[in-house]
């Protein structure tokens, strides 16, 4: 039974016991109950048990409007019919799932993409957006012939240990702001990665360029979430000061869209700043709701794993050569899986016409709840571009980075999120908002009403 004086945490407890039993249970077989740390959260995590259009339905018979979108890769939302239809007609029309050899779809997504994503001449199909970006290191690493990397506080490029530093430091162990220490984020990492991968901080273009001079002889790659988490933009002089610098020293500028493809805008968040990585990441949305990942970028780079230049770890004749390792290793049983692929197309045909659509919606949903945050009196940001945007209670008139981000009442805003499930309202408790061509204006008003309670109810 729900009453008037429960807090949020009880309230959430008494409306997803099913959820908590589910865990309970999940719990003896998988660690945590989850098969992604990601998706755990406290008190539980709500388990699913189907999903339509912008709506989740729990194991409890409860519903949710999603604004997760699994972490913004839904662009379409649940169930889409056009991806729905084209799964099958790849599958009926090419008779397999998998074909093993080259196939028609990878040209096809490659041209697509391209047209987008210009600056992505060529371009390779990965399993994952991890996949994607440990690829575009690996290319960069061996364009420059120095096996260093940089990249910025805050920023999530996979779990893997090159990258999994100082993604989400605790600020006693985060350094100075102007040089932020390398902090593992994990443990069994290498404590070498804290030499190997150098931390910078966001949108300071002036100490970025002190610590990458100092630096360049070492760092072959310069990698980032050119929307930090998806949504703190980075100011265009410190873009467009990042392109130049990198190519003043000789490091690849690597643009991790995993998020930020099509959901920023259509081409990305290329497209919005107008500036051309030498290697882009592309992941989430162009899978249609499959794993996948895309790396493209400059010829020179991509030709670098082009297997005809020599041979491979696959080829038998290998191990008589004498330099062992002089083509760039890139493989995967289900690179270019041709019914990703056409999920992935499917996906670019409804975004052609719809995206403007998500666009303004995503504008409304962010300028009716600034104003009701603000009659309210509660200091709140909805920070984002595109179909992204995050709730960031401050008083600050921008967020910049990491550290500002920390500052912000976090505190206040799980304790908004719990509640708003409870009003039938997802996200993953302090996540983004993303949303879809399935969400419409009556999505919208049934949020801002239980935004509305919530508030009230603090
Ligand atoms: C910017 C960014 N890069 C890389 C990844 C890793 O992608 P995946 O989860 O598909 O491996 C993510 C996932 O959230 C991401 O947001």
């Amino acid at each position: 039974m729900i009453t008037d004086t429960m807090d949020g945490d009880q309230l959430y407890k008494n409306q997803t016991r099913h959820s908590q039993l589910f865990m309970e249970k999940a719990s003896t077989v998988m660690p945590g109950g989850v098969t992604a740390n990601i998706k755990y959260f406290q008190p539980n995590p709500i388990v699913m048990q189907k999903a339509n259009g912008a709506y989740l339905y729990d194991v409890d018979g409860n519903e949710y409007i999603d604004y997760l979108l699994s972490y913004g890769a839904l662009m379409l939302g649940h169930g889409n019919k056009t991806i729905k239809e084209a799964i099958f007609e790849q599958m009926n029309n090419d008779g397999t799932l998998l074909f093993g050899t080259p196939h028609r779809h990878e040209i096809e997504m490659a041209h697509r993409i391209q047209s987008l994503y210009p600056s992505m001449k060529k371009l390779r199909y990965t399993n994952s957006g991890t996949e994607a970006t440990l690829l575009a290191l690996r290319l960069a690493k061996a364009y420059t012939q120095k096996d260093g990397l940089a990249k910025f506080e805050g920023h999530y490029h996979g779990g893997y240990d090159e990258v999994l530093v100082s993604v989400n430091p605790s600020l006693n162990q985060a350094g100075p702001k102007e040089e932020p220490y390398s902090v593992l984020e994990s443990k069994g990492m290498a404590s070498s990665h804290t030499q190997k991968t150098v931390i910078l901080p966001f949108n300071d273009l002036e100490n970025c360029e002190k610590i990458l001079r100092k630096k360049q002889k070492d760092i072959g790659a310069l990698i980032i979430e050119p929307l930090q988490g998806g949504f703190i933009r980075a100011e265009q002089p410190f873009i467009e000061g990042l392109r130049k610098l990198t190519k003043e020293l000789g490091i690849v500028f690597i643009f991790d869209e995993v998020k930020t493809g099509f959901r920023v805008a259509l081409g990305g968040a290329q497209e919005l700043y107008g500036i051309e990585p030498d290697l882009t990441a592309l992941g989430k949305v162009i899978g249609g709701g499959f794993p996948v990942g895309i790396v493209g970028g400059l010829d020179d780079i991509m030709d670098l794993s082009a297997p005809r230049q020599s041979a491979d770890v696959f080829d038998p004749s290998q191990s008589q050569k004498s330099d062992a390792a002089d083509v760039l290793f890139h493989s995967g049983t289900y690179n270019g899986h041709p019914t990703i692929l056409a999920a992935g197309l499917a996906t670019m045909d409804v975004l052609t016409k719809e995206s403007s659509n998500v666009f303004e919606l995503t504008n409304e949903l962010k300028e009716q709840l600034t104003h009701l945050f603000k009659t309210k009196s509660i200091a709140m940001k909805a920070v984002g571009e595109g179909s992204i945007f995050n709730i960031v209670l401050t008083n600050k008139k921008k967020i910049l980075d990491y550290r500002e981000l920390q500052s912000s009442d976090l505190y206040m805003r799980r304790k908004i999120d719990l509640r708003l499930m409870t009003e039938g309202i997802y996200t993953k408790p302090l996540n983004r908002y993303s949303l879809s061509t399935a969400h419409t204006e009556k999505e919208v008003e049934k949020t801002i009403a239980a935004f509305e309670r919530v508030l009230d109810g603090l």
